[in-house]
């Protein structure tokens, strides 16, 4: 038995190879430092789906399709009620995107896609007690997600930055989220289930739920001259370092340097990617010497972390935006198990007591 199904292959993918030796992520053929920064939101889209929805249109098509989807599920926001809105955002997009249909077509996948991109906006300006703002089909899927948080039309550097963020994230192997979504959807219960069990997965601290806390971390030690003192007690208290480890790789996750490259090019970032290298290189040269037999990196929720900061996300709405990029792995996993998967059904050992024979 394998703790945590370390080492175990549940998949075969023609999706992505995480190379947890080499740093290297590998998505459909291409290296992530060719298409991050390179590649919209659509094109990532048409690139992950091909061969797996047959009525799928080229890029520019795609791109007004997606369009259209964020104002069909616009409607849905209206049930962002009061509760709703006092819950993390997390937990409202779940709520949100759970009153969708499931279906196995491009339709529900398009849906899928617009949904937490239009969903988090609105969260976001709900908590403020701002009301919603609609969706422009005619507008790139980047663009729109931040005019529909800030009200202005955003500059396209902003813009190239999430995209360069959300094609970074989309998918990642067989992640715990991808997995996830692969056993759900193996039941062929559809894609708005598969899509909500990685969401659920995602959200945990150990996944998708570090970058907020990696902000409250940067905020705490305020200084880089604390930064190992800071650490230091941290470790001290048994608190993991977050941003920091990962299950495949054993050097650097590629996408953080991906997420650099994309905060480099935004204007006014340079002091706050200073002050987190300093931080980032305090933290690695403690757990270098705390952990000497583990080999524990920078991951990508680190610099994911600067990156929206810098697109003025709100620390507690990171994963939602985390899940804009990455159901479009979940998606395309999703049709490529029920193309070509059995029914996800491992065994467990029985380690309780046995019933007492019959005298
Ligand atoms: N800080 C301090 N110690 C750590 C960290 C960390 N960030 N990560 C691992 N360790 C230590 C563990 O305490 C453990 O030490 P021990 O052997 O002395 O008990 C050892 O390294 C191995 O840890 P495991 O939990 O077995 O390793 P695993 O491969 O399961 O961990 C994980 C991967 C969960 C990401 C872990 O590194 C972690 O908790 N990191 C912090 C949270 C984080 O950044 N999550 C985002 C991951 S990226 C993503 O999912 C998108």
């Amino acid at each position: 038995m394998s703790d945590g199904l370390e080492n175990v292959v549940a998949a075969q993918t023609v999706l992505s190879e995480v190379d947890g030796a080499a740093g290297r992520l590998i998505l459909r053929g291409h290296a992530l430092e060719d298409i991050a920064g390179h590649t919209d939101f659509a094109q990532a889209v048409r690139l992950m789906f091909d061969g797996f929805f047959p009525d799928l249109p080229s890029d520019a098509d795609l791109a007004a399709a997606l369009g259209l989807a964020r104002v069909e599920v616009f409607g849905e926001v209206a049930a962002l009620d009061k509760t709703l809105v006092s819950r993390s955002p997390t937990e409202a997009l779940r709520a949100l995107m759970a009153r969708l249909a499931d279906g196995d077509d491009l339709a529900t996948a398009l849906r899928l896609l617009a949904a937490p991109a239009v969903f988090t906006p609105a969260i976001v300006r709900a908590q403020r007690g701002l009301a919603p703002l609609a969706p422009d089909a005619a507008l790139p899927h980047a663009q729109d997600i931040l005019r529909m948080m800030s009200g202005k039309t955003t500059g396209t550097k902003q813009a190239a930055a999430l995209d360069a963020y959300l094609v970074t994230v989309c998918d990642h192997g067989l992640n715990a989220s991808t997995f996830a979504a692969r056993v759900v959807a193996s039941t062929r219960a559809g894609l708005t289930s598969a899509v909500l069990a990685g969401l659920s997965a995602l959200k945990g601290p150990l996944h998708g739920g570090a970058p907020g806390p990696v902000i409250d971390m940067l905020d705490e030690i305020g200084d880089a001259a604390h930064a190992k003192a800071w650490l230091e007690a941290a470790l001290e208290r048994g608190d993991r370092l977050m941003g920091f480890g990962h299950r495949i790789y054993r050097v650097r996750d590629p996408r953080a340097d991906a997420l650099k490259r994309a905060i480099r090019k935004l204007d006014a970032t340079a002091g706050r990617l200073a002050y987190a290298e300093a931080v980032e290189a305090a933290a690695l040269a403690i757990l270098r010497e705390r952990k000497p037999n583990r080999s524990l990196q920078t991951n990508v929720e680190f610099y994911t972390a600067l990156l929206l900061e810098a697109l003025a996300f709100p620390p507690d709405t990171f994963t939602c935006v985390f899940a804009m990029g990455r159901t479009i792995g979940w998606l395309a996993h999703a049709r490529e198990q029920i193309a070509g998967g059995k029914l996800v059904r491992p065994q467990s050992i029985y380690i309780g007591p046995m019933p007492k024979q019959a005298a």
